[in-house]
């Protein structure tokens, strides 16, 4: 097996002085070509900033990210533009849609600003997969919160990236649409031998994953692998607390009124907004 992400002492801290936030405190761990990877743990843990800082959308305090062995952080703002737009399909956890443009405009921009052709046929199959036909030509705001996640989702998928970052992306969306999203992605990510980390509160998408990598206080508070290589006792406790931390996580989520978890105006502005699609495709066309 190959490589393919390193995280190296990763540390990020937001803002300074007495408001000072340590998001992530020293995370390192690294990751196979084509794992998938469930991250969980409680509201306000770090997560969305840890995908945020593999993603390239932001640069660490501290630490460094490699992918394919190369430092990402290295590189100047334009180039990691270029990486974002081509090496990973980040799906965030408050969509980022860019309210202007439709359904198939958000989901093809990354492939357009790259100045690349729009692969009409996996454009078209993954507007079908998603249950989007009819909605093309509609913007974010005329979508329901479900149907702006799955645009996200397409989006992030359009380029098939080596990489796939999904913060909680089945979080607005019932039982029978988050299957079926997750089976999207699993399949995706067994097909393209996509590497595939998902963010999730959901104990059944983290009982699906390979490995889970529970975050607590910006800290890894556990890191395992579990299925197929280890049947038995192991995987019978390794499961059950998942269920357990997945259900503190989402307990929590819901009880923190005005928290980092509580559900927000989808694809309006705010800090996730201007960090997020605003930059996360600008920069030179190469
Ligand atoms: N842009 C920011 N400026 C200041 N503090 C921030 C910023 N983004 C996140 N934080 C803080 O960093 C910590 C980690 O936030 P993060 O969004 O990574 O948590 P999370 O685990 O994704 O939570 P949730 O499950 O609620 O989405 C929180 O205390 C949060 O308030
Ligand atoms: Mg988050």
């Amino acid at each position: 097996m190959m490589q393919i992400l390193s995280v190296e002492h990763l540390g990020k801290v937001y803002g300074r002085g007495d408001t000072a936030i340590r998001a992530l405190d020293n995370v390192s761990f690294t990751v196979e070509a084509g794992e998938f990877i469930a991250i969980i743990g409680s509201s306000g843990s770090g997560k969305s900033t840890l995908l945020h800082l593999i993603g390239g959308v932001d640069r660490p305090t501290s630490g460094t990210v490699r992918v394919g062995g190369e430092d990402i952080f290295s590189r100047s703002d334009e180039e990691l533009a270029v990486f974002r737009r081509r090496e990973v399909g980040l799906i965030y956890q408050f969509y980022n849609l860019i309210p202007v443009l439709n359904v198939v405009e958000n989901m093809t921009l990354p492939v357009l600003m790259d100045g690349r052709r729009v692969n009409e046929e996996r454009l078209g199959a993954l507007v079908r997969t998603l249950g989007l036909t009819g909605r093309e030509h509609h913007l974010p705001n005329q979508l329901s919160g479900g149907q702006q996640q799955r645009v996200a989702i397409g989006r992030a998928l359009m380029n098939a990236p080596a990489i796939v970052l999904a913060d909680e992306p089945t979080g607005n969306l019932d039982s029978k649409n988050s299957a079926e999203i997750m089976q999207l992605l699993r399949r995706s990510n067994r097909k393209l031998g996509q590497t595939l980390i998902v963010i999730t509160h959901d104990e059944d998408i983290a009982l699906m994953a390979d490995r889970v990598i529970a975050i607590e206080d910006g800290r890894i508070a556990r890191d395992e692998r579990q299925g197929a290589a280890r049947r038995g006792d192991e995987t019978v406790r390794t499961a059950s607390r998942v269920r357990r931390t997945a259900a503190t996580g989402a307990a929590k989520t819901a009880g923190t009124a005005g928290g980092t978890g509580a559900p927000r105006p989808a694809g309006l502005g705010g800090a996730h907004f201007s960090t997020g699609a605003a930059s996360a495709w600008a920069g030179v066309r190469r």
